[in-house]
């Protein structure tokens, strides 16, 4: 048979893809050039496996807030309908009216006090470009109004902020007016933000369940703050980054007032695929009412016939991930997200006091309640440090467990933070827990031989 002798020489034999694996066993892969032919379904279907293969596992990345399991029946609605561009109304009009179900459904979560507008955006970053637009178009206009100059805006808020909102003042020129952080603060309240409001202010963010600790801002005081200064003429509107804890705290804590309850908050932005429990590729913003909305970032489109009204930063996007929201919505009601949100509390409760009690860690508090992570650093003086911690638990066990900087002033502090969602169940902490325990017992031998901290570090972000 052709091939075998040569295999005595040491030598490939020319058709052995073609007998055995596929034809990337020996050949490298198309990385540079468009290729010229193309290849069997199968060839390229184990290119990408083997590639993913290489890449982290989502089950055991804890540094991401973003949903990596989803129920079977879940998946196949996803997998039913990527077929379908969202944007299509007029051919999909189920589809459109299925988005705004969604949307009224947030307004009535959030407390909307009566007929309000949203849009579903690709996640929390649009979301948050196009609420903080319509601050922006609100302020301009009464400005213009007014006679007055609209060449200054800006826009205050924490450095406790994903760097979304950095990105929108720099995409959309507005001055960032930002509060910075403290060792042991690392939210914001009323008295940070009054000094930095004026007249050119287009809004107040104000975060529910930072990036960083999981905390929320001192939200009912900004809100008070707010409305001493409009009962003296000065309308500042509150946005609430709710990315993460707009799926928390309506559940974990509904007595908590931090959306349309109070009488600033304008607009909220939420993930559908953080704790809304959906796959990535779904964000919703929420507005107070329909007036929040200016009626000229409404782009009316004669498309294919039918008029559509979109305020949407892209065109086509899939529809899957916005309909299997809907399946969650359904699915599980505010009992069963309440339920699996007490879950996920309860294991990052059962984590955080596993963690303590080694000895080892020590907890980031604040007043305010958290989502569902545990946000930690090591006590005492070991000679290694977080960053260790977090790559030696990657390179033993393939857990993701973030190590990072606080933004400033706080920017000395290091911690690590791991999210507890469906993915970690009781067992699941547990196990993260030894291998925790086994990571730094292996630091704690090559410290005595590394005392000079020589260790090359890994610096990495909080992971979104
Ligand atoms: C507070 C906050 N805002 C905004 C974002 C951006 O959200 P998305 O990834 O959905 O665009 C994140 C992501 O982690 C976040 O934590």
């Amino acid at each position: 048979m052709p091939g075998i002798d040569s295999r005595a020489n040491g030598e490939i034999p020319q058709d052995l893809p073609a007998r055995y694996g596929g034809r990337f066993f020996t050949e490298g892969v198309p990385t540079h050039r468009f290729p010229e032919s193309g290849m069997p379904a199968i060839d390229a279907y184990q290119l990408l496996e083997e590639e993913m293969a290489l890449d982290g596992d989502p089950a055991r990345n804890l540094a991401t807030f973003v949903t990596t399991w989803m129920e079977l029946p879940a998946r196949q609605v996803v997998m039913e309908n990527l077929h379908r561009n969202y944007i299509d109304h007029a051919e999909y009009p189920r589809t459109a009216e299925i988005e705004q179900r969604c949307i009224r459904m947030l307004a009535d979560l959030y407390h909307a006090p009566g007929e309000t507008t949203g849009c579903r955006t690709q996640g929390s970053s649009e979301a948050v470009m196009l609420g903080a637009l319509a601050a922006k178009w609100r302020w301009k206009k009464q400005r213009e109004a007014a006679g007055k100059d609209t060449s200054k805006p800006n826009l205050v808020f924490g450095n406790d902020v994903h760097v979304v909102w950095q990105k929108f003042c720099r995409y959309f020129d507005v001055e960032p007016r930002e509060i910075p952080l403290q060792e042991d603060k690392y939210v914001i309240d009323a008295g940070d933000v009054e000094p930095r409001i004026d007249e050119n202010t287009i809004g107040v963010v104000a975060v529910l369940g930072t990036t960083f600790t999981g905390h929320a801002g001192d939200i009912a005081g900004i809100d008070k703050l707010l409305g001493d200064l409009r009962a003296k003429g000065q309308d500042v509107p509150l946005h609430i980054d709710a990315a993460s804890g707009g799926f928390v705290w309506p559940f974990l804590h509904p007595d908590d007032a931090w959306d349309f309850r109070l009488d600033s908050v304008r607009s909220i932005n939420v993930s559908g695929h953080k704790f809304g429990m959906v796959y990535p590729g779904i964000g919703w913003l929420i507005f107070r009412s329909k007036d929040d909305l200016p009626e000229e970032l409404v782009f009316y489109e004669n498309y294919l016939g039918e008029t559509d009204a979109t305020f949407t930063l892209n065109f086509s996007t899939g529809a899957a991930v916005m309909l299997a929201q809907y399946y969650m919505f359904c699915r599980l009601g505010f009992a069963g997200y309440q339920a699996v949100m007490e879950g996920m509390q309860r294991n990052s409760q059962y984590l955080a006091e596993q963690l303590v009690s080694s000895g080892r860690f020590q907890l980031i508090t604040a007043k305010s309640p958290q989502l569902p992570l545990v946000a930690f650093q090591l006590t005492g003086d070991p000679p290694y440090d977080e960053f260790d911690v977090s790559g030696q638990l990657a390179a033993e066990r393939g857990w993701m467990v973030p190590a990072y900087t606080m933004p400033p002033n706080a920017q000395d502090v290091t911690i690590m933070r791991a999210l507890v969602k469906e993915n970690v169940g009781h067992a699941g902490a547990r196990t993260l827990v030894d291998d925790i325990e086994h990571a730094c017992q292996i630091l704690d031998k090559r410290g005595e031989s590394l005392p000079d901290h020589a260790r090359r570090r890994v610096q990495r972000g909080p992971g979104y």
